[in-house]
């Protein structure tokens, strides 16, 4: 099973996919827990030069091409090995990221995005969380931690703002695939429904 964490930059998604990757390890489930950018050593390569430095140090265009070459990587080298495996991989973030960011949120290019998806990874999660925050309390959350890695952070509360209804639109775009998760509440809270909504499609 392929599951994934989407959401905005502070919105807490880091957290629940580690918390559900532990429930899951606990019940004695074999879990890979990966992320976006990254996720494969090519491909956290490639994160370097996406999550640092000037905001408007990328096109659209290239940034599309650079997430997209990382995921293929991480695809090949971490997720595709370990479904083959039998194995649960939880991953923080996926193609959602890129068709929200670089396909609605900065650019209008939602176009280019799914034709190179279907070209290059064709793959979906058999489910996607998207952890839904208010981007005042998210964008201080993730501007607190001072990680290094703020670049779209650093492009501001009003591009948070097209991020939150960008996803919001997705969870009603793919309702069987999106479950939309109320993320402004306590994280054990949160954690609980995840696992309900995943017991629900399990069962
Ligand atoms: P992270 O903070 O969740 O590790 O993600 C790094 C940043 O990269 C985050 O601000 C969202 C952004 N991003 C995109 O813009 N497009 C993508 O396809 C992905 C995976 C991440």
């Amino acid at each position: 099973m392929f599951l994934t964490f989407e959401g905005i930059d502070g919105s807490g998604k880091s957290t629940q996919a580690r918390l559900l990757a532990e429930t899951l390890r606990a019940e004695g489930r074999d879990v890979v827990l990966t992320r976006e950018p990254g996720g494969s050593p090519g491909a956290e390569e490639i994160r370097k030069l996406l999550v640092s430095g000037d905001p408007d140090r990328w096109s659209p265009e290239t940034e599309i091409l650079l997430f997209t070459a990382a995921r293929r990587d991480h695809l090949e080298k971490t997720i595709l090995p370990a479904l083959a495996a039998g194995r649960i991989v939880v991953s923080d973030r996926f193609a959602d990221s890129t068709r929200v960011y670089q396909g609605a949120a900065l650019a209008d290019l939602r176009g280019l995005v799914d034709r190179l998806h279907a070209e290059v990874i064709g793959r979906e999660p058999d489910l996607t969380f998207v952890i839904d925050m208010p981007p005042d309390k998210a964008l201080a959350r993730g501007l607190a931690r001072r990680s290094g890695e703020d670049r779209f952070e650093d492009m501001g509360g009003a591009f948070q703002e097209r991020l939150r209804a960008g996803f919001r639109a997705l969870a009603a775009e793919a309702p069987g695939r999106v479950r939309l998760i109320d993320g402004d509440r306590a994280a054990d809270a949160v954690a609980e429904d995840i696992r309900a909504a995943l017991a629900a499609v399990l069962a």
